[in-house]
């Protein structure tokens, strides 16, 4: 493995410092929870080692929830990154090849490129309204093809798979004997994703999540890894067993009485993130020197600056930063040019929101 790090963890607003950011609009979460908004009892908790899956009742729950038949089904990581890593470097060596989705979640593409593997990128853009066309993936398949990867609702653009896209792909992945990892890490952020859990379609299918993203649980380091492929999982338990055996018991314990609560805090959560969202609608109706494809799910939008207006991007990102102390994600983190940016609506208050979108516009 040839480790670097990634434009978007260097630049990330708790490295940078959150107290340098007054309007934070470079979170692709909702708010985030504190210990004391939860009911907990951790008092008498066993400081042991867990069960190497995870909590067998969380586990059971996550599987009901997902449409899947068994516990064993599930696999609690550390966070979904952990189980993105774990998906990517037990299926893929460098003699592989996987077709991958951009822009992206990094870790998607640059785990993959530190196992050195072949990469097919299927670029989505702006004028195709950011969709995935399956064809583009049957197109890109080689002999050597090992994996599909994809995000859906999707980071940074929002863009959310239609069923019928999904079952494209599956359709794909079963004719060429390949996995598809399905990267569902925003499902149930702001909007409810219109179909469970992908795995439960498929034995081809490894679907992804986490409590970061719709909860604002980032904190806890809490994901899975979903498949029916009982084979894969064992192979998922032998490396999520050689990188950290199990996962924190403290975490881990918050984590299962949190999802036991979760439906008294989703509501109020998603209400925000929705408003924020009518509240960037209504700036970019007066903003005319930027765009963008409405998100369908998740709570992050994808903007550009209008093609054909000059900025000078790099002064654009100081001004905003350090002047306006406002923060979005810019292109790069993405592989795009910097005249694409994410803007998180999910995470500040609609005051703070509006305060930092103005922002954007005096700093232009
Ligand atoms: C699409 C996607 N997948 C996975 C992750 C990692 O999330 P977690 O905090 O659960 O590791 C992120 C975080 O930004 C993400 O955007």
């Amino acid at each position: 493995m040839h480790y670097r790090r990634m434009p978007i963890e260097i630049e990330s607003p708790e490295e940078f410092g959150y107290d340098k950011v007054l309007y934070n609009l470079s979170e692709s979460s909702v708010s985030d929870l504190n210990m004391r908004e939860l009911s907990l009892s951790i008092g008498d908790l066993d400081l042991s080692y867990i069960p190497h899956r995870g909590h067998p009742d969380f586990r059971a729950a996550l599987a009901a929830e997902a449409g899947l038949q068994h516990p064993d089904q599930v696999l609690i990581t550390n966070g979904a990154a952990g189980a993105l890593f774990i998906v990517n470097s037990a299926l893929l060596t460098a003699d592989d090849h996987l077709i991958v989705v951009r822009p992206n979640y990094a870790t998607n593409i640059e785990v993959p490129r530190a196992i050195g593997c072949g990469i097919s990128c299927i670029d989505l853009t702006f004028e195709d309204k950011w969709r995935l066309d399956p064809q583009k993936i049957a197109d890109a398949i080689r002999p050597n093809t090992k994996l599909i990867s994809i995000t859906t609702p999707h980071n940074p653009t929002g863009m959310v798979m239609t069923n019928s896209e999904i079952d494209a792909v599956i359709a794909l992945a079963e004719r060429h004997d390949l996995f598809l990892l399905v990267d569902e890490t925003y499902r149930d952020a702001g909007f409810n994703t219109p179909y469970p859990a992908v795995a439960s379609r498929s034995e081809r299918v490894i679907s992804v999540g986490s409590l970061s993203k719709a909860f604002g649980l980032p904190g806890l380091r809490t994901g899975w890894l979903l498949t029916q492929h009982a084979a894969l999982m064992e192979t998922f338990l032998a490396a999520k067993e050689m990188i950290y055996i199990s996962n924190s018991a403290l975490d881990e314990a918050v984590a299962w009485q949190f999802y036991q609560q979760k439906e008294q805090f989703l509501p109020a959560i998603q209400e925000k993130a929705l408003r924020n969202l009518d509240i960037l609608k209504r700036w970019l109706q007066t903003e005319n020197r930027m765009e963008a494809v409405l998100p369908e799910g998740g709570v992050v939008c994808f903007l550009r600056i209008k093609p054909g207006f000059q900025v000078d991007m790099d002064q654009f990102y100081h001004v905003l930063t350090h002047e306006y102390q406002t923060m979005v994600g810019p292109g790069h983190w993405f592989e795009m040019p910097d005249t694409y940016m994410r803007i998180g609506f999910g995470f500040t208050s609609a005051e703070l929101f509006e305060n930092g979108l103005a922002c954007i516009g005096q700093a232009l």
